[in-house]
């Protein structure tokens, strides 16, 4: 109430409305999407584990994603694409061959 009072935005709000707590929580942190629903992993753990150098072996060694019903292992596959694109290097040899050429 005291929000309203003072003018400001009652968007982020809104969704807590009903909520059974005196005050929204603030512990947990936005996972954001989460890609495999059988072991409930979020698109941005994927995407950490990736990034920190772990294939995509190891990530669902680590998260179990993509080890039940495999409906997720698309997406897996696609957020790896996009991990390898992102850090892909090129092996020195080959770009003397291909300026080369
Ligand atoms: S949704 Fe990922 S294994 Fe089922």
């Amino acid at each position: 109430m005291d929000l309203i009072v003072r003018g400001g935005s009652t968007q982020d709000l809104r969704k807590w409305l009903f909520a059974p707590y005196a005050a929204p929580p603030t512990s947990s942190p936005a996972r954001g999407r989460i890609v495999c629903n059988c072991f409930d992993v979020a698109e941005s753990e994927i995407v950490a584990d990736l990034a920190s150098g772990l294939d995509l072996a190891a990530v669902q060694a680590k998260r179990k994603c993509g080890t039940s019903c495999g409906s997720c292992r698309t997406e897996l596959h696609r957020l790896q694409g996009q991990g390898a694109s992102k850090t892909f290097k090129v092996d020195p040899e080959v770009k003397t061959r291909i300026k080369s050429v």
